[in-house]
């Protein structure tokens, strides 16, 4: 196995022969695929482990004695310590199987809403927030009488983060921000957002810091997360978004935090022993991991992190740094082109508006031209609001796309500038 640290420069042509989507043409021409921040595409290794897992191995895990169950079991839980070595967790109890990052946000929310949160107290997340980063916990306020507090962020698109500091109070519960934006690209500095929260005074009689929820969805694919550098209480992100398949996902959390919250969804496989008197719940990580879990999700998305380990996270964030440098130099060379988000640190996402034009008529015109991207408002509609925009057009890179698939954006978007002003 090739380590995290490896950095040889990334050889983009046989990364590509790893995705067999990216032979395929759309609309008579070759697809060029710029929404891997709504889902990444998936290389051979990670479909053949999938196609395996039904093939030859499928059995329930956790349940039987015979072969099949036993195997499964092994490889599920094998899983569960590559993405702990990943994220470099201290224990794999600490890594919860979810359905993605948006279940992952609702069980703590739900979770540590029904313990921690009363009336008055206050959560504090970022005006940069993906809805399901902002859902959950209005609606956590909403029920408790408690108080949802805003980070505002500047017309680059980066958190004031004295702002941060000023709206922490005796009353902040938690605060939830983004490690990466999926409309901006924006990386916010989240190990010092972490430090800044956890070093004002604790709200908990246990005297436990304020917790900080890391969204990770448009990270982890792309850069070194480590959990215990970073101090993150929660850390949150999605299969699909790092090559791995949908419907599957993580929750870390500090083994401190995990044990105090309550169960989230009960049912098989949360349990020691069950009577109509008393339960006793299962330990850690299983008594938050209800129901017959996507096993060859879990084992798909493993498959995954060890594809991306193996080209090197290193090489990945230095070769996605240069193409979006190019991009970002390309498109704002258009007339009439402007970019939505320019932090100083940012990750490949590319937001734009095109004066006189919808996005959704340039999205359609694009992909006309083979070229898919996002259009409209990204479930971030407070950014929206912010700049005072109805939509972008986005596109956001990974590390199969090229330079020469950025000229062909390039040519595409003259085209529609031609077509429709
Ligand atoms: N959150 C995903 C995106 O940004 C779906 O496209």
């Amino acid at each position: 196995m090739i380590t995290k640290e490896k950095n040889i420069a990334l050889d983009v042509q046989k990364v590509r022969k790893d995705f067999p989507i990216l032979s395929r043409k759309v609309n008579g021409k070759p697809l060029i695929y710029f929404d891997s921040g709504a889902t990444a595409q998936k290389p051979k290794q990670v479909i053949d482990a999938i196609t395996k897992y039904y093939s030859e191995q499928n059995a329930n895990i956790h349940r039987g004695v015979h072969t099949l169950s036993q195997e499964v079991t092994m490889a599920y839980e094998n899983a569960r310590e590559t993405i702990q070595k990943h994220l470099n967790a201290k224990y794999s109890h600490e890594i919860i199987f979810t359905r993605g990052t948006t279940e992952s946000i609702n069980l703590v929310a739900s979770s540590f809403g029904k313990k921690f949160i009363n009336a008055c107290d206050e959560i504090i997340i970022s005006e940069m927030e993906h809805h399901s980063n902002i859902l959950p916990w209005q609606q956590l306020c909403e029920e408790k009488n408690a108080v949802l507090k805003v980070v505002p962020i500047n017309e680059k698109g980066e958190l004031l983060l004295d702002d941060l500091k000023k709206l922490l109070s005796s009353k902040t519960k938690l605060v939830a921000v983004t490690h990466v934006s999926n409309t901006l690209g924006t990386t916010n500095p989240v190990k010092e957002i972490i430090q800044v929260v956890h070093s004002f005074p604790s709200p908990f009689r246990d005297g436990a810091p304020i917790p900080v929820l890391i969204d990770g969805a448009q990270s982890i694919p792309h850069m070194n997360v480590d959990v215990q550098e970073l101090d993150a209480d929660f850390y949150c992100f999605s299969g699909h978004k790092v090559y791995g398949p949908t419907g599957v996902g993580i929750l870390y959390g500090k083994e401190e935090w995990l044990k105090k919250l309550p169960n989230y969804q009960v049912g098989g496989g949360t349990i020691k022993t069950v009577s109509f008197l008393k339960t006793e719940y299962a330990d850690l990580p299983l008594r938050f991991e209800a129901g017959t879990p996507h096993i060859a999700g879990g084992i798909g998305l493993a498959v995954a992190i060890d594809y991306i380990n193996a080209i090197g996270l290193p090489a990945i964030f230095a070769y996605e740094h240069e193409l979006t440098g190019y991009a970002t130099e390309k498109l704002s060379a258009i007339e009439g082109l402007k970019i939505i988000g320019t932090a100083k640190n940012k990750a490949s996402v590319l937001s734009f508006v095109l004066d006189g034009i919808h996005p959704y008529d340039a999205g359609v015109i694009l992909d006309q031209l083979g070229i898919a991207v996002r259009t409209g408002h990204h479930c971030t509609q407070p950014i929206m609001e912010k700049f005072g925009i109805a939509g972008t057009i986005r596109a956001s890179l990974a590390f199969y796309n090229t330079k020469e698939e950025i000229d062909e954006l390039v040519k595409g978007i003259n085209k529609v500038n031609q077509m429709l002003k």
